[in-house]
């Protein structure tokens, strides 16, 4: 990679440190059998069996466009679609295999149509691009030992990506799974990065080919990065990437709402996914959750969008974020007009509930925040924001208290009770 300035990195970084919330879009011929994207490994079907999946592979009802439109309102502002899962079919029109929707049933080029939807409803446009590859006839392991198998698997990988990123204008994120079954050596990622950056210059890539690139992925769980390092949850809806309809194990409003607040306190992003069924369609359970967040975001996004990583402890009514010089308590256990607020330095200059714009008032001492003249019950669900407005950044403080309470947990950005869930 050309050498890049901090400042032409956080150029380039900016729209999606803003951005904070992105479709993820898992669709492909898996969505036909209906029981998640790695049917073909778990149920060990044949490669030949596998493929005629493509001759079915219509979806008359796919409308990017309503898509993107669902992704507006639940308030993202990306999205990130998977043009080949580990299946190996492509969802765009590659040269390189036949194994594609513009060569099989659907006669499409369907992440064409996906990009002119993006563009068109202001969205930033993603690639999900799966290394591993259990269609081709050298994705099957052997090109970790093999150099002549690794040779033409990886040349082949490195040619997708090529046409991806020539192929449909301006791409804003690269972003790759599995590297299976070679290294960051062996992929040759470093060579293959610096091309599509040199074809893409604004790209933003993930880690997944085996180098750091521009941002970590932790999976299934909202885990910060190193102070410095961008980082983006993603997350199923249900307990699925691709469509599954016997499982109905959909996360809700509050819960999406959460996630958000928690990649926001730990200044990264959250990728949220969808899978539509084989005609193309996101399921409506899907769509409900979605909307729902769209609508408490449009009335407290200010609290997700573009805060930073917040360096404030842990409260048990809800969560906090911080953008600036402004305090944000997220606030899902209302305890009724009167709030008191420990442990946070900083002046404070005034307070309001977000939603409203309904000033609070406030007092306070060396110690704590006191807060009231607040709603006698939650004014908003599935969160109320309250906002802080301080002199300056809001900061972790001990306080004047007694040893035992100015301890801290190893993470004050965490409760002690976080990922003890288990
Ligand atoms: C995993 C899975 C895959 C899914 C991805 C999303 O690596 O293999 O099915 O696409 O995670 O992050």
């Amino acid at each position: 990679m050309k050498t890049e300035s901090k400042e032409q990195r956080d150029q380039r970084m900016a729209w999606w440190r803003d951005a904070t919330f992105g479709m993820f879009i898992h669709w492909g011929l898996y969505s036909i059998p209906g029981r998640g994207e790695w049917v073909m490994n778990r149920e060990n079907i044949p490669v030949e069996e596998y493929e005629k999946l493509a001759l079915q592979f219509n979806p008359r009802h796919y409308d990017p466009r309503a898509w993107a439109r669902l992704a507006r309102e639940a308030g993202m502002k990306y999205m990130v679609l998977t043009t080949k899962h580990h299946e190996g079919f492509c969802l765009w029109d590659s040269k390189l295999t036949d194994f594609t929707a513009v060569k099989t049933a659907a006669r499409r080029d369907l992440v064409k149509e996906f990009v002119d939807a993006c563009r068109a409803e202001g969205l930033k446009v993603g690639f999900y691009f799966s290394l591993m590859d259990w269609h081709h006839p050298d994705g099957d392991g052997r090109g970790a030992e093999d150099a002549a198998v690794r040779d033409r698997f990886v040349a082949f990988v490195h040619s997708q990506v090529r046409e991806l990123m020539t192929n449909y204008g301006k791409v804003d994120i690269l972003w790759y799974d599995v590297p299976w079954p070679c290294d960051a050596a062996g992929w040759r990622s470093a060579e293959l990065n610096a091309m599509a950056r040199d074809l893409q210059p604004h790209l933003i890539i993930n880690n997944r080919s085996g180098t750091p690139e521009d941002f970590g992925t932790p999976e299934g769980h909202v885990t910060a990065e190193a102070a410095g390092r961008d980082w983006e949850a993603c997350m199923t809806l249900n307990d699925n990437w691709g469509y599954y309809p016997a499982d109905t194990n959909w996360k809700n409003a509050h819960e999406v709402v959460k996630l958000l607040g928690e990649c926001a306190r730990g200044g990264g992003n959250l990728l949220l996914n969808v899978g539509p069924d084989p005609e193309g369609r996101i399921p409506e359970e899907s769509q409900v959750i979605l909307r729902e967040v769209g609508g408490w975001l449009r009335r407290n996004g200010e609290a997700i969008y573009g805060s930073q990583r917040a360096r404030v402890g842990w409260v048990n009514f809800g969560l906090m974020t911080v953008k600036g010089t402004t305090l944000y308590l997220l606030i899902d256990k209302w305890l009724g007009p009167e709030l008191t607020l420990g442990r946070i330095t900083g002046k404070v200059r005034g307070v309001r509930l977000l939603a409203t714009g309904q000033a609070v008032s406030v007092r306070q001492d060396d110690a704590r925040i006191f807060l009231s003249g607040m709603p006698e019950r939650l004014p908003e669900k599935p969160f109320s924001v309250v906002a802080i407005e301080f002199e300056d950044e809001p900061r972790h403080g001990s306080g004047p208290s007694c040893i035992w309470l100015t301890w801290e947990w190893g993470d004050p950005l965490k409760s002690p009770t976080d990922g003890k869930d288990a």
